[in-house]
C-alpha cells in the first residue's frame, strides 16, 4: 500500500464551502421546489461585461484561423495583459510595479494556496482569525502545523480580528516569518487604512518577514482614502507579494483569471544566509507547474481595462454594493451589529449564539443561505457572513424573509 501525506489527516473533514453545499443539497431534497436564495459562497451572478465578451469572441475567432492561431503562451501571461495590469492597477496609483513582476494565473485561490510552497516547513506563519480557509489548510497540508485544537491549529499564530480592533489586527509582539493579510477582508468586509498597512510593512521590515497580501476584493473600494494595493505603502516592494483576481471584479469566477505580483526587490535567504530573488523562485515554480491561462481568457481580462470595460466593471461592482448596502441596513435595523458592505461585497453580522445554528435556522425557516462565521475560525463564532453576490430583487426578497424570521 502506498502511504499518503499524513498532514492531511489533521485537516477538517471537508472544505467549508463543500460542507455548506452538502447542507443545501440535503435541504433541497427535503423541500423540493422551495426557492432558495444563495448569499453564501462569494460567487458572482452577473454575466461578464460586454467588453470582455466581445474580446473573448474575437480571440476565439483568432484561435480558429490558420493565421492567428496560438499554441502555448508564455506561462507568466501575455505581455498585453501584464502591461495593462501594471499600467492601470499600479502605475496609475503611483505604485511602482512593472509588467514583468506580474504572473497571470487561473485564480487567487490557487496562488494564495500555492505560494507557501516556496517556503521551508519551519517558517512561523501568522493568519487572521477569522480567515479565508485556504491560507490555513494549505499550510496544514505542507506540515507547518500541529493538531487542530479548539478551532485552531497548533503552530500557527492567530491574529484576532474582532469588534474591539475594528476587525483589523495590529502586528503581534512576537516575531513571525510570514503573514497573510486580506483587505478588503474576506470574510469580515473590513478595510485597512493606509496607516494600518504601513504598520504591517514596518513590522515586516523590522522582523524580516514576508506579507502575503490578498487584494481580491479591491474593486469594491469606494472610499478614496483606502489603499487598493499594498504597494501604495512605501517600502512594501521589499516585503510583500500581492494577489488579485478578475473573479469578483469582472465576474470571472467561471472564466478563471487572476494574477500575483512578486516584486524583483523581494529577497529571501537560503540556509546559509545567502540572498535569493523571490521573483526568480516564483518564476521557476510557475513555469514548471503551470502552462498559462487560455489566450481568449487573457484577451477578455485585458478588456477590463478598456474605457468601456472600466465603466462596465464599475457598474457591475456598484450593483453588488447596492445589495450590500441593503443587507447592512436591514441587519442593522433588526438590531444586529455588522461591519463590511461599504467597500466590500461581504457583510459580517454578529448574530450571537452558535453560527451554524443561525445558518441552519436561516436555511430552514427563510430558505436563505449565508456562511457561518465559525467556519472561518473561532473569532467568527456568533457571526454570519452574508454575501452581496446575487440579483437585487433576490436580495430584497432574502432580506424580507430574514426580517420575517427574526421578528
Ligand atoms: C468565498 O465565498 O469566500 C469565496 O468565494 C471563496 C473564493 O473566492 O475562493
Amino acid at each position: 500500500m502506498v502511504r499518503f501525506n499524513q498532514h492531511y489527516r489533521k485537516l477538517q473533514s471537508s472544505y467549508l464551502f463543500s460542507d455548506i453545499a452538502r447542507r443545501i443539497e440535503a435541504f433541497e431534497s427535503r423541500n423540493p421546489g422551495r426557492s432558495i436564495i444563495r448569499l453564501g459562497i462569494g460567487d458572482v451572478t452577473r454575466p461578464l461585461p460586454p467588453a470582455c465578451i466581445s474580446a473573448f469572441h474575437s480571440a476565439i475567432d483568432e484561435m480558429g484561423s490558420e493565421k492567428h492561431f496560438r499554441g502555448y503562451g508564455p506561462e507568466q501571461g501575455y505581455g498585453f495583459l501584464r502591461e495593462a495590469i501594471a499600467r492601470n492597477d499600479y502605475q496609475a496609483l503611483g505604485a511602482e510595479v512593472s509588467a514583468d513582476e506580474i504572473f497571470v494565473s487561473d485564480g487567487a485561490k490557487c496562488d494564495t494556496g500555492n505560494f507557501q510552497e516556496l517556503l521551508p516547513a519551519d517558517v512561523r506563519v501568522a493568519v487572521p482569525d477569522p480567515v479565508y480557509p485556504v491560507y490555513v489548510d494549505t499550510n496544514v497540508m505542507a506540515g507547518r502545523t500541529g493538531r487542530f485544537v479548539d478551532g485552531r491549529y497548533e503552530g500557527l499564530v492567530y491574529l484576532a480580528s474582532t469588534r474591539e480592533n475594528d476587525y483589523v489586527p495590529a502586528p503581534p509582539d512576537e516575531g513571525v516569518d510570514v503573514i497573510y493579510l486580506c483587505f478588503p477582508n474576506n470574510p469580515t468586509g473590513a478595510t485597512a487604512t493606509r496607516g494600518q498597512l504601513a504598520e504591517w510593512v514596518e513590522y515586516a521590515h523590522r522582523r524580516k518577514a514576508l506579507i502575503l497580501f490578498d487584494a481580491a476584493y479591491e474593486a469594491f473600494i469606494r472610499d478614496p482614502e483606502i489603499p487598493h494595493s499594498i504597494y501604495e505603502i512605501e517600502g512594501a516592494r521589499e516585503v510583500a507579494v500581492e494577489f488579485r483576481s478578475f473573479s469578483k471584479t469582472a465576474g470571472f469566477t467561471g472564466t478563471r483569471c487572476a494574477f500575483t505580483v512578486v516584486p524583483k526587490s523581494l529577497v529571501v535567504t537560503d540556509d546559509s544566509g545567502q540572498a535569493h530573488s523571490l521573483h526568480a523562485l516564483w518564476t521557476r515554480r510557475h513555469t514548471t507547474k503551470f502552462n498559462g491561462v487560455a489566450y481568449p481568457v487573457q484577451r477578455a481580462a485585458e478588456a477590463v481595462y478598456s474605457e468601456e470595460g472600466k465603466q462596465q466593471v464599475r457598474a457591475l461592482t456598484d450593483d453588488y454594493l447596492r445589495n450590500a448596502e441593503l443587507i447592512r441596513t436591514v441587519m442593522t435595523r433588526l438590531g444586529f451589529h455588522s461591519v463590511g458592505g461599504e467597500n466590500s461585497p461581504y457583510i459580517w453580522v454578529q448574530v450571537g449564539g452558535d453560527s451554524w445554528d443561525f445558518f441552519d435556522r436561516m436555511l430552514g425557516e427563510a430558505a436563505v443561505v449565508c456562511t457561518p462565521g465559525s467556519g472561518f475560525g473561532p473569532c467568527g463564532g456568533g457571526y454570519i457572513r452574508i454575501s452581496a453576490f446575487n440579483r437585487y430583487e433576490r436580495v430584497v426578497e432574502a432580506m424580507e424573509r430574514i426580517e420575517a424570521m427574526v421578528r
